[in-house]
This record gives C-alpha cells, sequence and structure tokens, in this order.
C-alpha cells in the first residue's frame, strides 16, 4: 500500500519529531531553540500559524516555519518570513520541499503577502539551489551585523 502523505499546520505535539529531522541535519540538539519557537508560532495572540508539516504515515517528515508580518520593521507592505525548512535526510530530493514550500505560499496569497523573505547562509549552496529554483532572488534589504567586542 502506498504511503499516506499529508500536510497539516504544525502543533505544539511536533516538537520532538521536528527536533529529530533537526538533529540528523545538524548534528545538534537544538530542542530549547525550537521548543521556544513553536511556543511562539502556535499561540494565536502573539502570531497566525503559518507553519505546516509533512506526515508520512503519521510520522513528521519535514517542515516550514515562517511568520507574518503586518507593515512591521519599516517595511510597508505586509511581508513573510521563511524561518527554517527541513525534510528528513532519508526522504529528500522526493518533492516534498517543494511541497511544503507550495502549500506555504498558498496560505500567504491567501493572508495578502507581498513578499516573502528568508535567510541562506551564503555557502548553503544546496539550499540556496532550492530557493533559486522556486523563483527566490537576492533581496534588495541587506542583512547587516555587529559582532560584540
Ligand atoms: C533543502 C531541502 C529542504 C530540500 O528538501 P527536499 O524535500 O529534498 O526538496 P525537493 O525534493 O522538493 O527538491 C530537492 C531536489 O529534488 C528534486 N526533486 C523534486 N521532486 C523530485 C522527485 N519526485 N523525484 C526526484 N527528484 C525530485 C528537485 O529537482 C530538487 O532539485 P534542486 O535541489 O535542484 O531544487 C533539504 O535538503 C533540507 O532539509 N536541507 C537542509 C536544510 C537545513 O539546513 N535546514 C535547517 C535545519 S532543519
Amino acid at each position: 500500500m502506498a504511503a499516506e502523505r499529508i500536510m497539516r499546520v504544525l502543533k505544539k505535539g511536533d516538537l520532538e519529531g521536528i527536533v529529530a529531522i533537526d538533529t540528523k541535519i545538524t548534528n545538534q540538539n537544538r530542542r530549547e531553540y525550537y521548543a521556544r519557537k513553536i511556543d511562539t508560532i502556535t499561540d494565536p495572540e502573539r502570531s497566525i500559524n503559518t507553519s505546516i508539516v509533512a506526515e508520512l504515515d503519521g510520522k513528521v517528515v519535514g517542515f516550514i516555519m515562517g511568520d507574518v508580518y503586518f507593515g512591521e520593521f519599516g517595511i510597508p507592505e505586509t511581508s513573510a518570513t521563511i524561518d527554517t525548512l527541513g525534510v528528513d535526510p532519508s526522504i529528500q530530493n522526493k518533492g516534498l520541499a517543494s511541497e511544503l514550500l507550495d502549500q506555504f505560499m498558498m496560505n500567504m496569497k491567501a493572508a495578502g503577502v507581498n513578499k516573502v523573505y528568508t535567510l541562506v547562509n551564503w555557502d548553503d549552496f544546496a539550499l540556496e539551489k532550492f530557493f533559486s529554483r522556486h523563483k527566490f532572488v537576492p533581496s534588495k534589504r541587506i542583512n547587516l551585523e555587529f559582532q560584540m567586542p
């Protein structure tokens, strides 16, 4: 029987599944970061939950986390960010991230978002290629940083 693949809104109980995928990808345990992040994105008082997970036979195998901003940070338009995108390495290259991104974009369009931003490390060529194939281009905004002495 074919495996059942579904996309649905991310919920609090997805924490362990997401941390497991992230650990496989990054070799780090970022449980605290994800716990905080998931608390924020699932809190209806603080934001609209736009984040999505992909499930395969009931197991979380991929996720996309983002946020919507209504004229914040001096940006006059309604915009969104994609903060994290991850797919279990055992099922990469099967179109899962593309499906997650398509679904996210459909939701953003429905929410009236004009522009979607994401940050990619300059040397993360695979992720950069993925976004480029999905029509993302370098932004006019530049990312500034200050190294604390
Ligand atoms: C980048 C990433 C999200 C892509 O996930 P994915 O599910 O493999 O993505 P897709 O399958 O949609 O696309 C990947 C490639 O597979 C190919 N592909 C898509 N559908 C396919 C299919 N049905 N059969 C074969 N190949 C396919 C695409 O051509 C695509 O090529 P591209 O990379 O040149 O765009 C994934 O590699 C990942 O999680 N990387 C780590 C990202 C990271 O560091 N995140 C932060 C920590 S979680």
